[in-house]
Parts: C-alpha cells; structure tokens; sequence
C-alpha cells in the first residue's frame, strides 16, 4: 500500500487527497458537491482517477459501510432472468468497466449486474485523446473511445480473481484491424476464452467508434456471428444466455430485420440501446457540438429514443424474450418509464456520472414502490 502510494506523482497524490476530503464531505452533504470538483478535471483523467481511488479506499475494510449506504435489499427487486438470480435489476452498462479491473468494488454500489467490456482479443489503444466530453447543460456524454481496451487474456485473469457470486455479463467486439469480413473469429476467440468466466454475453454490433461495426448489424453478418456463437455455446454442457447490443440510429424497418435475425439464431435477447451519433436536441449551438468531432451521445437525449425502440422490440417479438433498457436513465422516473416500455432489465452509465452512486439506491426505491402498488 505505502509502496503504491509512494509511487504516485505529488499532483496525483494531491488530487487523490482532495478526493478523499471530498468523498468524505459528499456522504455528509451530497454528490453535487463532490461531482463540481471532478467536473473541473478531464473526464478521462476523473475516470481513472475514480478507478485508483475506489480501489485504494476499499482496500481498506469499508465494502460493508458502502454497500450498506448504497445497496437496497428488497424481495421484489429479485428477478429470475436469463436463467440468473439478480439481486436487483440495475446494472452497470458496458464501457465503465470495460478490462474488468474494478466489478468487485463496483458491486458494492448497488448494482444487480456488471457488464465488463467491451473486449476484443488483442489490446487496442483505442482513437487519440480527447475523446471523452461532458455535455453537462444536457446530461449527457460524447465519447469516441473505439474500444480501448487491455485485451482478452489480461481481462480474464482478472476476472478468474472474482472471489463473490456477482452476475457478470461479458460484452465483446472486434479489433480495429480485424476487417468486418473476419469479424466472426473476433466474437468467436473472446466468446471461448470467457466462457468460463462470465454469466451472459453480449455481442456489440452497435458502437459507432469502430469504423463500419455497424455494418455487422445487417441481417446476413449477423446471423452468421450469432449462429456461430450459438453452435459453440451449444456444445458445452451449460449453454450461456446470449444478448446483442444494439444501436439507435436505425429505422423500424431495419429493426425488424434485427428482430428477425436475433429470432432465427434464437439467441436470448437484446440489450438497448448504445449511444447515437444523432446531434438534435441539444442545449449546445451547433457549432460547438460540430468542433467536438465524431462520436456517441449517452444521457438525457438518448432516454427517448432507447425507450422507443425497447417499446418496439417488446412489441413485436415473443414472450419471454429478454430486454436490456439502456439509455438516458437519471432517476427513478427514466427507470420506471423503461420497464413500462418492455425493459427487463436496466442498465446505467452516464447517470452514474452525473447523479452518483445514489442513483442506485433512488431507482431501487422507485421500483419498489411501482411494484408494490
Ligand atoms: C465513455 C463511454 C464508453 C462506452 N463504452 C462502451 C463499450 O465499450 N461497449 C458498449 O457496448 N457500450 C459502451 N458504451 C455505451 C454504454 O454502455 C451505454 O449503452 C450508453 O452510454 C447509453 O447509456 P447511458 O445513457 O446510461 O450512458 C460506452 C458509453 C460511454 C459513455
């Protein structure tokens, strides 16, 4: 710990000070306070920084303190989906802890569920910094990371430690390099390698930050990736609940060439949405948003867009198909509305930013008193 501690530069340690006074003063008083401080910071830089600070704090014995400020038990939060007993259904959406350095810590924030990833094979630095900006006057995030990512074999021997029964979802990809042509063997190798490792996986068709992914949407490439991903599932003793991911920015027409694809591969469901490259309904002037350059936007204006399409899915496909409602939720209301639209089950990201671990335990409450009236 002091070896760890003495290694860090003297801004590093000063910063990581301050965080700790503030945390401290964020249980007394609230997150705002502690988020005005972080928000002053690059969001990448926060974004690591957070990472090394919950690791050396929970280092110490403080998970039970957390988890008992943050986590909601309740009887009607428990939900038996894809075969897994979730303790809640809130989980945390791919891309926070894409190399699966921090789930053990993260749980103790309330999640049902974490989904780690996405990971490709080999380790990828991802586009050029920045890449990551806050659309604070909308709640929302732009973000161009591609996939940065430590690669397969370090993620797995990470989450070979994993020492509690935390449903871990599996979210994988393909290699920048790998041409969509061979994208098959991608999803393939990650899908073999975590096999043993993860309770579900998803299989990202929809991030608009590798070039032409989302080519691999269409009916054909699809149904090839998620036939193959199937016959191998099929051949271990117990076969893992398959989900793909997907985007926003598609037509209902389109969708239903999804919906089709995903039911003639049979797989188990679909997860809902990933960000959209649409840039309409903002609260910034177009040129600001335009100088930021490519990328998704996650938050506030996705909410409706994820909640139309999770409507749409839940409309046309069979009962007992599995819905992952990610998109713009940040609070009980964006929660509610999700599960009214057919979602299952939720996933959050930029709320978690923007509102703090609280947001668990306040989208727990809402959907207690939903269920229970
Ligand atoms: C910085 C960032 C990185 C992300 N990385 C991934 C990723 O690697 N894989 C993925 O499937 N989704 C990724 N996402 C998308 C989220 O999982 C989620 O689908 C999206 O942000 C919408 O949810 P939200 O509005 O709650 O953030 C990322 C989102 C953000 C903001």
């Amino acid at each position: 710990m002091t070896v760890f501690i003495t290694g860090l530069d003297q801004d590093f340690y000063l910063i990581f000070l301050l965080l700790l006074v503030l945390i401290l003063s964020s249980i007394v008083f609230r997150y705002k306070f502690l988020r005005s401080f972080l928000f002053l910071f690059n969001p990448e830089t926060v974004h690591h920084l957070s990472f090394s600070f919950i690791k050396i704090i929970m280092f110490f014995p403080i998970k039970n303190i957390i988890r008992y400020l943050f986590t909601l038990n309740h009887k009607s939060l428990e939900k038996e989906i894809l075969g897994l007993n979730f303790s809640n259904p809130i989980g945390l959406a791919a891309g926070f802890d894409k190399d699966a350095k921090l789930f053990d810590e993260l749980q103790c924030f309330g999640f049902g569920f974490i989904e780690i990833g996405t990971v490709t094979p080999e380790p990828q630095d991802g586009n050029p910094k920045p890449r990551l900006f806050r659309l604070k006057k909308d709640e929302a995030i732009l973000n161009r990371m591609g996939f940065n990512n430590d690669g397969l074999e370090l993620v797995v021997s990470r989450l070979r430690r994993k020492s509690s029964n935390l449903i871990i979802g599996g979210n994988i990809g393909k290699n920048k390099t790998t041409p969509n042509s061979d994208a098959i063997n991608d999803y393939c190798i990650c899908f073999e390698k975590l096999f043993d490792y993860v309770d579900y996986f998803v299989v990202n068709v929809s991030s608009p930050n590798t070039p032409n992914l989302r080519e691999l949407q269409k009916a054909e490439p699809l149904l090839k990736i998620l036939n193959k991903l199937q016959q191998l599932n099929s051949k271990k003793i117990k076969r893992k609940p398959i989900l793909v991911k997907i985007s926003p920015d598609i037509s209902f027409e389109q969708l239903d060439s999804l919906i089709d694809t995903v039911n003639k591969s049979k797989i188990d469901g679909i997860i809902a949405t990933n960000t959209t490259i649409s840039r309409d309904n903002l609260n910034y002037e177009k040129n600001k948003i335009d100088n930021l350059g490519n990328g998704g936007i996650s938050g506030k204006p996705l909410t409706q867009k994820s909640n139309e399409i999770i409507s749409y899915i839940r409309k046309n496909t069979r009962k007992g198909f599995v819905i992952i409602g990610v998109g713009g939720i940040l609070n009980g209301d964006d929660a509610l509305e999700k599960i009214r639209a057919g979602a299952d089950l939720l996933q959050i990201y930029t709320g978690f930013i923007y509102k703090g671990p609280s947001l668990i335990k306040n989208i727990s409450k809402k959907i207690v008193d939903y269920e229970n009236n």
